[in-house]
C-alpha cells in the first residue's frame, strides 16, 4: 500500500474509534510573562506521558517556539495561505511534540486568502483526532478575533506574574472572556514567584475578585518559581524541562501536567464539529 493509502486508512481508523483532542489556549493580559515557555515546556511534559501533541504558536506577530526549541521551521503556517501547503506538510516534528510554527503576519495573511479557510477547517477537523492535546500559545492582548478563537477551545491557562500590572491584565481579559464565553474555564498559573506564599496571595486576590466581580469560578493549578536558570535555558535554545530536568520549576511544570491528565473539570470538546464551528467564526469574519 502506498504511504498516501495507508496514512488515509489509519485517519479514518482512528477517527471511527478516537476521541477529539483536548484543546487548551495559553494566555496572558500582560505580554512577555511566561506563556511561550510553559506552553512548550507543558507539551513536552505531556508527551513524556505518552500523550501526543500539537502545539501551535498562535502568536501572530512574532511566533517564537521555533527560537525557545532551537529550531528553524521549514515552513510556518504561512505557508499554508501563501503555498496551498497541507497541515501535514507544515507541522514540524520534534523527538517529543508536533509544533505548527507561527507565521510572521497570520493575521493579514488570513485575510488575503479566504478560499484556503475552508481547507483549514476541513484539516483541523482530521487532526482532531491524530493528537491527545492541541496546545495553542496565544500572544497578549485581547481582540475580538481572540474571543471567538478561545470560546472554540474553551480551557484557558491564564498566566499570572507579581507584578500588579500582570494582574490587573489578566483580571481584565478574564472579564472580556467571560463576558463573551460564559462556559469558558480558567485555569490560573502563576509564573516568576517567589515561593508558594506569594502565589497564593496572588491568586487568591485575583480569585476573590473574579468571584465576587464577575461570578466566575477559576482553578489555580500552580505555580513556576523565577529561576535564572529558566532564562538560560532560553538562551541556549533548550525547553527548561529537557535542560534541567530535576529543577523545582521543572517539577513544578510535571505537577501541572499531573494535574491536567487527571482533572475531571476539564471541558472536552464533545466532537470535531463543535470545535471547527466555532472555529469558522473566527477565520471567517466580516
Ligand atoms: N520563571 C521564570 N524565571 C526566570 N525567567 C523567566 C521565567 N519565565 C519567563 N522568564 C523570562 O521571560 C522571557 C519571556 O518569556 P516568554 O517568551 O515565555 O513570555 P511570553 O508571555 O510568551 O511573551 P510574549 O507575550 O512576548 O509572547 C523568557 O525569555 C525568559 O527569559
Ligand atoms: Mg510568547
Amino acid at each position: 500500500m502506498s504511504d498516501q493509502a495507508e496514512k488515509l486508512r489509519n485517519r479514518i481508523k482512528r477517527q471511527m474509534n478516537g476521541n477529539p483532542s483536548k484543546t487548551i489556549a495559553i494566555i496572558s493580559g500582560k505580554g512577555g510573562v511566561g506563556k511561550s515557555n510553559f506552553a512548550l515546556n507543558f507539551s513536552i511534559s505531556l508527551s513524556k506521558h505518552q500523550k501526543k501533541v500539537l502545539l501551535f504558536d498562535l502568536d501572530i506577530g512574532m511566533g517564537n517556539i521555533d527560537l525557545l526549541l532551537g529550531k528553524s521551521a521549514e515552513k510556518t503556517i504561512a505557508n499554508f495561505f501563501t503555498d496551498e501547503c497541507s497541515l501535514d506538510e507544515i507541522i514540524q516534528k520534534t523527538d517529543y511534540i508536533d509544533y505548527i510554527a507561527g507565521g510572521f503576519g497570520l493575521n493579514h495573511v488570513i485575510k488575503l486568502s479566504g478560499g484556503r479557510v475552508d481547507n483549514l477547517l476541513l484539516e483541523l477537523g482530521h487532526i482532531v483526532y491524530e493528537y491527545d492535546y492541541l496546545i495553542f500559545d496565544i500572544g497578549a492582548g485581547i481582540t475580538d478575533e481572540l474571543v471567538q478563537l478561545l470560546s472554540s477551545i474553551e480551557n484557558i491557562v491564564v498566566v499570572v506574574t507579581p507584578e500588579p500590572t500582570s494582574i490587573m491584565d489578566a483580571y481584565s481579559t478574564m472579564k472580556i472572556i467571560s463576558l463573551h464565553v460564559p462556559t469558558v474555564k480558567f485555569f490560573l498559573l502563576g509564573n516568576r514567584m517567589k515561593n508558594e506564599k506569594e502565589n497564593k496571595q496572588v491568586m487568591k486576590r485575583l480569585q476573590t475578585v473574579m468571584n465576587s466581580f464577575l461570578n466566575k469560578d477559576s482553578v489555580i493549578i500552580g505555580f513556576l518559581p523565577e529561576d535564572s536558570s529558566i532564562s538560560l535555558a532560553v538562551k541556549k535554545q533548550i525547553p527548561f524541562i529537557l535542560y534541567k530536568p530535576n529543577s523545582f520549576a521543572s517539577k513544578q511544570v510535571q505537577l501541572i501536567t499531573s494535574f491536567f491528565l487527571t482533572a475531571n473539570t476539564f471541558i472536552s470538546i464533545e466532537n470535531e464539529r463543535n470545535f471547527i464551528e466555532k472555529l469558522k467564526h473566527f477565520l471567517i469574519r466580516k
